[in-house]
């Protein structure tokens, strides 16, 4: 009699033990990463919202660049700079090529600073840039 209530009870511990466990390798923690998923990522398409359209380094188009930077002193002519649609200002520079144009911007000249300020640029996107504001002055550059 004693034999059979002692192995009942061993049973139910058992039962009582594995409980638990089952519950943390079975399907309880998968289901909290998929709604942990499902709660964040709303945020995340906020955030990317908020940023605006950021454009990631190397991407940026001559548009982007110049609105970031470039435009800031070629859009008025700031300083000396040539202005954007000045053709007259433009054409001694565009007979320098786009090669030496592209040189020149990202080493500095003069009030101009190396990159046009913008540190991160990629040679790349100094080149998009010079080949909108150069093609507006009278380039034909691509
Ligand atoms: C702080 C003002 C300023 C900013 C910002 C600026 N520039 Fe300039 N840029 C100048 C000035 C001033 C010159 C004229 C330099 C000279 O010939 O003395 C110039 C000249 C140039 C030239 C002609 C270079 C040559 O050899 O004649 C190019 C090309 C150019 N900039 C491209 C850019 C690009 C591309 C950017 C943005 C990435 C930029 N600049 C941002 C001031 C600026």
């Amino acid at each position: 009699m004693s034999r059979i209530k002692l192995h009942s009870l061993t049973l139910a511990c058992a039962v009582a033990v594995s409980m638990p466990s089952a519950v943390a390798m079975g399907s309880k923690p998968r289901i909290d990463v998929e709604s942990a998923n499902l709660r964040i990522q709303p945020v995340a398409r906020v955030e990317l919202a908020a940023s605006g359209p950021k454009v990631a380094v190397g991407s940026r188009s001559g548009e982007n660049m110049i609105k970031a930077a470039c435009g800031a002193c070629h859009n008025a002519g700031v300083a000396g700079a040539p202005k954007t649609g000045d053709q007259g200002a433009w054409a001694p520079r565009i007979a320098l090529g786009l090669d030496g144009l592209l040189k020149s911007a990202i080493a500095g000249k003069n009030a101009m600073p190396p990159k046009g300020g913008v540190a991160d640029a990629t040679e790349d996107e100094i080149k998009r840039a010079i080949v909108v504001m150069a093609n507006q002055s009278g380039a034909s550059f691509k």
